[in-house]
């Protein structure tokens, strides 16, 4: 990627004050000053900007632990967003959520910048697995659980077989494959239940690290990655 463009979309400020950056003598790339703002910089090149080393990563992978209380969208115009947990260089880069929580849903939730592995993974085409932990107002049954084995019939749709095992009288942990809108919350309507709390424990071999809270997101190390696009049945150069 071009000089000015890396840094522009690594954040460090508009196209135009970066080349200013640039031109100023202040961007080193393999400890050699570079004014030349066109300049490709090969992957895995030094970068230092003010004797400071760059992150110059184009690809970034997170997990965030969601909060309730925010949308899953890239933007909206009067409500908080799960991107407004993120810091300026991931919406630059074009970091963005892979698939959808509930405003209201809780727990594991994935960014990335390659929107193709994203959609991949939500595609139930490739099985990933979802699970969630999900509190209802009602006792679950064994009925409620053969109907998510056989997949529930919904007003649009019918669901794929899923997994419902009881953890507790009115805590269910079930697994989908699919990810379509108030996916889980609905199956459980066709059951005459409603989720009170709906919790998103791991997405494929993915789960939330123990010590993360609400709110808090990391970026994913290399095997996690390699996981995931091996989940996608896709090639991570
Ligand atoms: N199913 C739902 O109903 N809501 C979510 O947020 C995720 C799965």
């Amino acid at each position: 990627m071009r000089l000015d463009k890396l840094l522009s979309n690594l954040g460090f400020s508009s196209r135009s004050l970066c080349r200013e950056m640039i031109k100023k003598g202040r961007v080193q790339v393999d400890g050699i000053v570079c004014r030349d703002m066109a300049m490709h910089v090969p992957d895995g090149a030094k970068v230092t900007l003010d004797g400071k080393e760059i992150d110059t990563r184009v690809e970034r992978y997170l997990m965030m632990y969601k909060p309730s209380g925010y949308l899953t969208a890239a933007e909206d115009k009067s409500q908080q967003t799960v991107m407004d947990l993120l810091p300026k260089v991931y919406h630059s880069l074009g970091c963005m959520p892979v698939g959808r929580l509930d405003k209201d849903t809780t727990g594991l939730l994935l960014f990335t910048t390659d929107g193709d592995l994203a959609h991949r993974l939500i595609a139930p085409r490739h099985h990933v697995d979802k699970v969630y932990l999900a509190r209802v107002d009602e006792p679950l049954t064994e009925e409620d659980e053969q109907a998510f084995r056989e997949g529930i019939k919904l007003q649009d749709f019918t669901a794929m077989p899923a997994k419902l095992e009881r953890l507790e009288e009115t805590l269910g942990r079930v697994t989908v494959q699919e990810g379509k809108y108030h996916q889980v919350k609905r199956m459980f309507s066709a059951r005459g239940k409603r989720v009170l709390e709906l919790h998103r424990a791991s997405f494929g071999e993915m789960q939330l690290d123990k010590g993360m809270r609400p709110g808090d997101f990391r970026e994913l190390k290399e095997k996690e990655i390699a996981a995931l696009y091996q989940a996608a049945g896709k090639a991570h150069e």
